[in-house]
């Protein structure tokens, strides 16, 4: 169910941006260290501006374990980065999300209780031990499932190390809730597609047959991004065709053969570390977000060529709720001593969601890594 979030009261309507922007500093000023504002890349130019610090999932995340000052960390992102962070601060700091229904649709793909009945019927048809591993892009409830059933959570930049530690574990995946990163990482590992099967929770029984439960080496979840969905073949070959010098690079959110057509896949933080290691006059089709695509283009605007992969424009419109003026009425109430928009996990998710996310954080480092 999407939370409700009231419209903004009108004072806010038609503020022009120079005016928010000065208030936002303003607000930063007066608070100090008591505030951290954390920014997803995907968050547009006018809000990412003012975070202390930026950063893919993995980053966001371990820095939100690390505010240690903090009283409040207003999070520019969406709902499942937020309540990692509330988990990873252990409580120490209110975490802020400025607008309620910045969600996540993969996210909302796996529902605990239908996670809770896959796992019935899939430990049901083989004695094998099967590990549960959550993409963070997930609800806490999920990853307190994972945390309860000797799993982990992983990110883009990690999936691979966490995979080769769940196998390390058990001897079957159960990868939730993003088949595309979960069938991605597997193949770069070198397992074939055939080690993999897709359990459909709007399929009785997942859509599986005995005999495919007890063959696969990896169970992926029917979750998808949408908007790297967007992203296509097609897409690929054009580019090839009519500019053969323009490398392509993707997210590994985007489908495997997207991943397969391109010469790089890695997180938000890869992505952006390529492009700007790159040499000058190179070109680049980037298959993500639209305003980190925009971002890097102007950034490097006349030394190197930077598009979107897609002709159509891929926004994830859910961080676009994250705008200057949600991010200033939410420093405005907590300047007059009201905390809106708290997210805060349950006592009882929070604890294994934190086992989930500390193996995961323990198990890896924070370079980011290529996904193929
Ligand atoms: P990153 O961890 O690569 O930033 O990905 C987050 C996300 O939601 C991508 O869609
Ligand atoms: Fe979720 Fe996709 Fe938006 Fe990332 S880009 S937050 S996976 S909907």
């Amino acid at each position: 169910m999407v939370p409700y979030q009231p419209p903004l009261p009108s004072q806010y309507d038609n503020l022009p941006v120079e005016e928010m922007c000065a208030r936002v500093r303003a607000h930063k000023r007066g608070f100090g260290r008591r505030l951290v504002i954390l920014g997803h890349h995907y968050q547009q130019d006018d809000v990412i501006q003012f975070a202390d610090f930026t950063g893919d999932s993995l980053k966001l995340s371990q820095q939100a374990s690390q505010q240690k000052d903090a009283e409040f960390v207003v999070f520019c992102g969406v709902h499942f980065m937020a309540e990692s962070a509330d988990i990873l601060s252990e409580g120490r700091a209110a975490v802020i999300l400025p607008d309620l229904t910045a969600g996540c649709s993969m996210a909302d793909m796996a529902a605990i209780d239908q996670v809770e009945d896959a796992w019935e019927r899939l430990t049901a048809e083989t004695d094998a031990k099967i590990i549960p591993i959550t993409y963070v892009n997930s609800s806490a409830a999920i990853k307190a499932f994972c945390g309860r059933h000797d799993g982990a959570c992983c990110t883009s930049s990690n999936a691979r190390k966490v995979l080769e530690y769940a196998l390390s574990q058990g001897d079957k995946v159960l990868f939730l809730p993003d088949q595309h990163l979960g069938r991605n990482t597997a193949y770069a590992m070198g397992y074939p597609l055939e080690s993999m099967a897709l359990y459909d929770p709007a399929i009785d029984g997942g859509g599986l047959s005995e005999e495919q439960i007890r063959d696969a080496r990896f169970l992926l979840w029917n979750g998808y991004c949408s908007v790297h969905q967007i992203f296509t073949p097609q897409q690929c070959e054009r580019v090839r065709q009519t500019d053969p010098a323009c490398k392509i690079i993707v997210h590994p959110e985007c489908q495997w053969e997207v991943v397969q057509r391109a010469d790089l896949a890695g997180s938000t933080e890869y992505i952006i570390k390529v492009i700007t290691e790159a040499p000058e006059g190179s070109r680049w089709a980037i298959g993500t977000e639209i305003n980190l695509v925009n971002r890097l283009a102007n950034r490097y605007a006349g030394t190197k060529m930077v598009r979107s992969l897609a002709d159509v424009q891929c926004l994830c419109t859910t961080m676009y709720r994250i705008d200057l003026p949600h991010l200033l009425w939410s420093l405005d109430e907590l300047s007059a001593g009201r905390v809106v928009n708290q997210i805060k996990v349950d006592e009882q998710t929070r604890h294994f969601a934190r086992v989930a996310l500390q193996r995961m954080l323990d198990n890896v480092s924070s370079t980011p890594m290529a996904a193929k």
